[in-house]
């Protein structure tokens, strides 16, 4: 498909705007009297002439609508506002002095800029009756078919504060089909990212974290399609939020009206957020995407964005590493972890990260959260010693941490029982036996980037886990009460602000984002992180599902997998050790398991397949992914391959044997057609044509039996 450059425009005598990305194109034009933005196009390019002929004809056909009982326009718009006739649910909805909550506005002017491989459009809208802007921001990359939209509110009233009640980044306006089948991600603790498809009705559908996270159980993406697109044909449109906060994904749909899809931050009904005199707010960026190439094209877009626009130093080599707590839980000393590294090394392991227990008087989780002091009698010459030994040993040393929480039982806590969400009179609620810090408070921002600073500082560290290990309750600021609405979105901002600085002074740390496994995966996190702890399941079986759905918008170079013991503690399954290695090859391979306990003969494997990792890293972190069945499926795999097409590795996976059946031929994807493929099986030969279009055989036998496969193309 030719390639052009991506563009903005805005005919201020139309009103029509159109953005132009590598491969779509998205119009919608300002409405004459009520300045209401009205979608008419999100699909492969257009024209401007067409553009114009769209918001032509959508005029006509929303005036001839019958206007009782219904607003013509409802479900159409870009941005739908509370207030004036509309019946659909609102993305923006303030309230004013008086209790006045309806927006009503006009067009006060656009703007177009470009930047480094992007353009940018705004329009800026002007409350009618209020001294507010809300300004609409729209930006289309060079490189990618992704537009990130979002939205500035101002306060320019010298004198009275709005009530923010909802302000999403962004409603996506999906075209008029019979079906729409949403895919989503659900999921739970030690579940996360599973993949769902559903049909929209004419109702609304509410996927939403109220969790002040971004929750095991949702995930802020979607795909939808019109139920007949595969993973390789289609057309899919899809979005997602790029925010660590509670959130909220409203599809809205009502008889003969288009589907719309809300996204913003807040859950329903948390706030209101006071906007006040003079502050201006912006919302996170909500992203989207519209495809042809099916559920896998979707997938390959997504990636490709995550790692061009929001990751980090996305273009490194993420280390094999060793965590210490599956092996020796809260139990940690320095004689112990000396021991675990020397066996990590031996392994090939290549970061060694002390996970929980360290620091405080934490020996179990009932104490010491908040105290980052290291624990004396666990390590009594600090940490050095074994950050030395560590080095000495050829790898880099990580450490846990959990810096938003404190046990009650914490020196913290008794100096500072007002730093912690809680309402005055009441008892807050423990879970795991903490409680969250009020990261809306300036001074709690301050106090912890002093305390993981002065960490930083202290010792010679390479990785950081950042951890965050219980969800909101009784999200109150009594000392503040007029704040008490701003914490959901300012607690997000605030945790934003202590990794952004930390990352800024320590260029040389990399950041694990982690909240009780998966519960904290966005590209609000992404975008401040270098990889993701996606459950603390480890279970092979389990985890095929868990990264089968995480795939669906994130790229394996941020999916951090441990190979750990048996039976794994969520389910007692015993899974070979081969089979765990090939599952935990798809993503970031880490180890987190007893050493001392395995056997010669499991190290010896260990290390082989470490080694091995190591030469195909390259592809699986940055090549691309195509997924080549669904998991529950025998035998089902998972390929990756580099942008030249010069190499491939196929992971594939048969859980149970039926009867005795042989696996099919799978079908490779992404190779050149002409090229000749070596297999790293002895030296077979193929063409490209022939393992796509017939595909390999994989020699799997019995249960749990997996194969890597290696392709490099001769010349
Ligand atoms: C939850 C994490 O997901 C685990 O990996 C581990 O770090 C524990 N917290 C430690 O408390």
């Amino acid at each position: 498909m030719s390639r052009r450059l991506s563009a903005v425009s805005y005919d201020a005598g139309s009103g029509v705007l159109l953005l132009d990305t590598p491969r779509t194109s998205y119009s919608a034009y300002v409405g004459r009297e009520d300045h209401i933005p009205i979608h008419t196009y999100w699909g492969p390019p257009i024209t401007a002439e067409d553009a114009a002929c769209l918001a032509e004809a959508t005029t006509e056909r929303l005036a001839s609508e019958w206007p009782c009982f219904r607003s013509p326009a409802n479900g159409h718009e870009e941005y739908p506002l509370d207030g004036g006739v509309q019946f659909g649910r609102a993305a923006l909805t303030l309230e004013f002095p008086g209790a006045v909550r309806s927006v009503e506005w006009r067009l006060g002017g656009h703007e177009i800029t470009a930047g480094a491989g992007h353009h940018d459009l705004v329009l800026r809208f002007e409350a009618r009756h209020h001294d507010l802007t809300v300004a609409l921001h729209y930006r289309v990359h060079d490189d990618s078919d992704v537009i990130d939209r979002w939205v500035v509110v101002r306060n320019d009233s010298a004198t009275d504060s709005v009530d923010v009640h909802r302000l999403d980044s962004a409603a996506w306006v999906m075209p008029e089909q019979e079906r729409h089948r949403m895919s989503h991600l659900t999921g739970r603790w030690a579940a996360e990212t599973q993949l769902r498809r559903t049909d929209l009705t004419e109702a609304r559908l509410v996927l939403e974290s109220r969790r002040g996270i971004t929750s095991h159980h949702a995930n802020p993406w979607f795909a939808m399609d019109d139920g007949t697109a595969t993973e390789e044909y289609g057309r899919v449109y899809s979005a997602t939020l790029h925010w660590s906060g509670s959130w909220r994904m409203l599809a809205q749909r009502d008889m003969d009206e288009p589907a719309q899809v809300l996204l913003g931050w807040g859950h329903e009904g948390f706030g209101p957020r006071r906007l006040e005199p003079r502050e201006i707010l912006r919302t996170p960026v909500s992203s989207g995407l519209f495809t042809t190439g099916g559920f896998g094209g979707a997938s390959h877009a997504w990636h490709e964005y995550a790692l061009r626009h929001v990751l980090p130093g996305a273009e490194e080599v993420r280390p094999v590493l060793f965590n210490s707590w599956e092996a020796t839980g809260f139990d940690v000393d320095e004689a112990g972890q000396r021991a675990l590294a020397r066996q990590a090394a031996d392994l090939g392991c290549e970061l060694f990260v002390l996970d929980d227990g360290w620091f405080g008087r934490r020996t179990g989780d009932r104490a010491g959260l908040g105290d980052w002091w290291v624990n004396g009698e666990r390590f009594p010459g600090g940490l050095r010693p074994l950050i030395d030994d560590v080095h000495a040993l050829g790898m880099g040393f990580g450490l846990w941490i959990e810096p938003e929480m404190v046990n009650p039982d914490s020196d913290v806590y008794r100096a500072h029982p007002e730093w912690t969400y809680h309402y005055a009179g009441r008892e807050p609620k423990l879970m795991r036996h903490q409680l969250v810090l009020n990261l809306a408070r300036p001074d709690v921002v301050e106090w912890v980037f002093g305390e993981l600073d002065a960490l930083l500082s202290a010792n010679d560290i390479q990785f950081v886990k950042w951890d965050m290990n219980r969800p909101f309750t009784d999200p109150g600021w009594p000392e503040e009460p007029d704040r008490q609405g701003r914490l959901w979105f300012d607690h997000v901002t605030g945790v934003y602000a202590v990794i952004d600085a930390l990352r800024r002074k320590h260029p040389g740390v990399a950041f694990e984002a982690c909240s009780g496994g998966g519960g904290r995966i966005d590209f609000g996190m992404m975008a401040r992180s270098d990889q993701f702890w996606v459950s603390d399941n480890t279970d092979a079986v389990d985890r095929r599902h868990i990264q089968h759905g995480f795939s669906q918008i994130y790229p394996a170079r941020t999916m951090s997998c441990w190979v750990t013991d048996l039976p794994t503690f969520i389910n007692k399954r015993r899974v070979p050790l081969t089979y765990r290695f090939h599952v935990a090859m798809a993503g970031v391979l880490g180890v987190g398991g007893d050493l001392a306990a395995w056997t010669g003969e499991e190290t010896a494997e260990a290390r082989r397949l470490i080694g091995q990792y190591k030469r195909i890293r390259h592809i699986v972190q940055h090549g691309r992914l195509h997924r080549l069945g669904e998991p529950a499926r025998s035998a089902a795999a998972v390929q990756y391959v580099t942008a030249d097409r010069s190499e491939s590795v196929v992971l594939v996976y048969q859980e149970a044997q039926q009867y005795d059946s042989h696996p099919r031929p799978i079908r490779l994807r992404g190779l050149a057609e002409d090229g000749r493929y070596r297999l790293d099986d002895g030296g077979t030969t193929l063409s490209g044509a022939v393992l796509m279009g017939h595909g390999v055989i994989p020699s799997l036998t019995g249960d749990y039996a997996s194969t890597l496969i290696h392709l490099e193309r001769v010349t």
